[in-house]
């Protein structure tokens, strides 16, 4: 059997896309929010550009969160590097830019956080994107809170797994499929991340017994937040880090 690779320790409270609440998703500014809330661990989504760049970005269109319009596919990285990603949110953020996957990790380590990188492929780039991240991460790998990848596509985490087996994984699900134990298993993943709504106490003793770590997104009501970790959840991420229990 080939070793499972494991994150560190996480802690129980992990912002979702930077501290999504409270600035905008996926930027350095996101980060430097959820720092400045005492955050440690933080979630977010990369993909690749049309010239092989990773970038931090959650839609496959940028329509939503720059000022530009159009498939994230189609864009070169100095295409990105000329949109604003803050000003959708708060004219506080005018000027943010669309970050690469390198300059948040090297934003993290300064600032001795963690990442869950998730690889958001846009479609038809699941293997290449998986690939290209895991390869990224490696020289990363080194610090006290060495980052872990995660996604929701087979294929990407596949690709991934392929290019460097070392770097953990996690499996993203929307709902709670009763194979769930199998595909992270097919996967060599030591965490399995099903959307909150469908865990129950008895669903997470199971993924505790059957020998995984479980992490969920993404929980903004304190009480529900509190019921998760109290059922052995090892980290819930929130677009709230400061108002959840556990902070
Ligand atoms: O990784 C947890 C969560 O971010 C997955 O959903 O759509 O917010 O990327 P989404
Ligand atoms: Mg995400």
């Amino acid at each position: 059997m080939p070793v499972v690779p494991n994150p560190p320790a996480l802690d129980p409270i992990m912002g979702h896309r930077g501290a999504r609440g409270h600035a905008p998703e996926n930027t350095l500014a996101g980060m430097a929010r959820a720092h400045a809330l005492g955050t440690r661990w933080v979630e977010f989504d990369v993909k690749l550009t049309a010239d092989g760049a990773l970038i931090l970005l959650h839609d496959d269109t940028v329509n939503r969160t720059t000022d530009g319009k159009g498939p994230a596919a189609g864009k070169t990285l100095s295409e990105f590097r000329a949109l604003d990603a803050g000003r959708w949110f708060s004219p506080d953020f005018a000027g943010e830019r669309v970050p690469t996957l390198d300059e948040a990790m090297e934003f993290l380590a300064r600032h001795d956080m963690g990442a869950n990188v998730e690889i958001k492929p846009c479609p038809g780039r699941e293997a290449e994107t998986g690939a290209a991240v895991a390869r990224e991460l490696v020289r990363w790998m080194s610090g006290p809170r060495p980052p872990f990848v995660s996604s929701f596509s087979e294929i990407s985490l596949a690709a991934a797994r392929a290019a460097a087996p070392a770097i953990p994984r996690g499996f993203l699900t929307e709902d709670f499929p009763a194979d769930w134990a199998a595909r992270c298993a097919a996967l060599g993943c030591a965490t399995f991340h099903p959307h909150h709504k469908p865990i129950t106490r008895e669903k997470a003793r199971s993924v505790r017994e059957a020998g995984f770590r479980l992490l969920t997104y993404t929980v903004n009501e304190p009480a529900r937040c509190k019921a998760l970790l109290s059922w052995g959840v090892e980290s819930v991420i929130t677009d709230y880090p400061d108002r959840m229990p556990g902070a």
